[in-house]
């Protein structure tokens, strides 16, 4: 299959025309949105849907998200929009927040992985509403990426994955997040956060008046909760070795663990600015995140930097957690994942 490469900016309406076409016809585009690029097909569509297991080497037992352009098209996916949930989604919608609510009996097994609850959001890239717009209907769209690769977020990226995997990727450049979208379970009396995201915890318990809860701490719920937040997810091909704790016990623990590496040319580490001085005898390649003290630039950098890293060769990658609110709790999140769940506290 040859994939099309569409131009989003240059020549917006054709590209978005043939875009939703093939869409339309039950084929697999990748498009914006304003968290990471995800690959579409028709949300409602088995045989769609199916295409983009294949495409992406996803196993059958990862729920999808099913994206739509207006809030009132949640009813037609979710048998009950909470109270909860039509706070949550005045409030944040279009934007990176997934809400889980009990699905209609017409949403099909495909895109939920079988699970009695479908996963919905409203998307606010302006590429993605004109789309999902054009086609009229729900697209389920998944990370544009292989299964177990971060994420994409430019159409470079998507390409380096699926090229001659999918029909079309429609290029709008860059995404404005760098990860993906918050998912809540709002089917308890209390929201359940499945996986940190662009919508900062802070901010959805302010909307709330209330905690939310932790996936450890909620009561049992599906024997197979959010299959999506496996261990190993979002992995480069390098080892990443991750360290939690001030930055001077950090940068000495690197230069410790590097001195045990035959070869530091094959090694690299994911800075914050602030913490140049302290890097600065070391030989490896240094790659910026943004200041440490503002998650948000460097979790827009985080994907493209971990595959940066593959394309140079490198075979360990040292990084830090970071502390604080907003956007650090999903930073730390996909730091970890790329960890393999492993964090060294020094
Ligand atoms: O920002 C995003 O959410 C991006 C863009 C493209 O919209 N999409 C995305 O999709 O990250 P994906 O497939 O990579 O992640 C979807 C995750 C699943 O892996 C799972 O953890 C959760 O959403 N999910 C989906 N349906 C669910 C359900 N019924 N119950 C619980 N979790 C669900
Ligand atoms: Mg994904």
């Amino acid at each position: 299959m040859r994939t099309l490469l569409l131009d989003a900016h240059a020549e917006p309406e054709a590209a978005l025309e043939l875009a939703a076409a093939i869409l339309r016809g039950g084929g697999t585009v990748a498009f914006p949105t304003e968290t990471v690029y995800g690959l579409g097909a028709l949300g409602l569509d088995p045989a769609a849907l199916e295409r983009i297991f294949v495409a992406k080497g996803r196993p059958h037992s990862d729920p999808l998200i099913l994206h739509i352009a207006d809030a009132a098209w949640l009813r037609d996916l979710a048998r009950e929009v909470t109270p909860t949930a039509e706070r949550l989604t005045a409030a944040f919608w279009p934007g990176p927040l997934t809400v889980v609510l009990p699905k209609q009996a017409h949403v099909p097994d495909a895109a939920t992985a079988g699970l009695p609850s479908v996963a919905v959001r409203m998307p606010r890239h302006p590429v993605a509403l004109s789309l999902l717009r054009r086609v009229g209907a729900p697209l389920a769209a998944p990370s544009a990426n292989l299964f177990t690769r971060p994420s994409p977020t430019t159409a470079a990226h998507v390409l380096e994955d699926l090229e001659g995997r999918i029909d079309a990727v429609l290029d709008a450049g860059p995404t404005e997040v760098g990860v993906e979208s918050t998912v809540v379970d709002l089917r308890g009396p209390t929201p359940v956060l499945l996986r940190p995201g662009g919508v900062p915890r802070q901010a959805l318990e302010r909307v709330l008046g209330e905690s939310l809860l932790d996936r450890a701490d909620a009561p049992e719920g599906d024997p197979l909760p959010s299959p999506g937040l496996l261990e190993r997810h979002y992995s480069p091909r390098a080892e990443v070795c991750l360290y939690s704790g001030a930055p001077e016990a950090v940068a000495a623990a690197v230069k410790q663990s590097m001195a045990q590496l035959e070869n530091t040319q094959r090694a690299a580490v994911l800075a914050y600015t602030e913490d140049l001085p302290l890097l600065q005898s070391i030989s490896a390649r240094v790659v910026l995140l943004g200041p440490r003290s503002y998650p948000e630039t460097a979790a827009q950098a985080l994907f493209a930097a971990l595959r940066e890293l593959d394309a140079h060769g490198t075979q360990v990658i040292y990084a830090s957690t970071v502390p604080g609110e907003g956007l650090a709790e999903a930073l730390n999140d996909r730091l970890r994942r790329a960890a393999g769940g492993r964090i060294t506290l020094v």
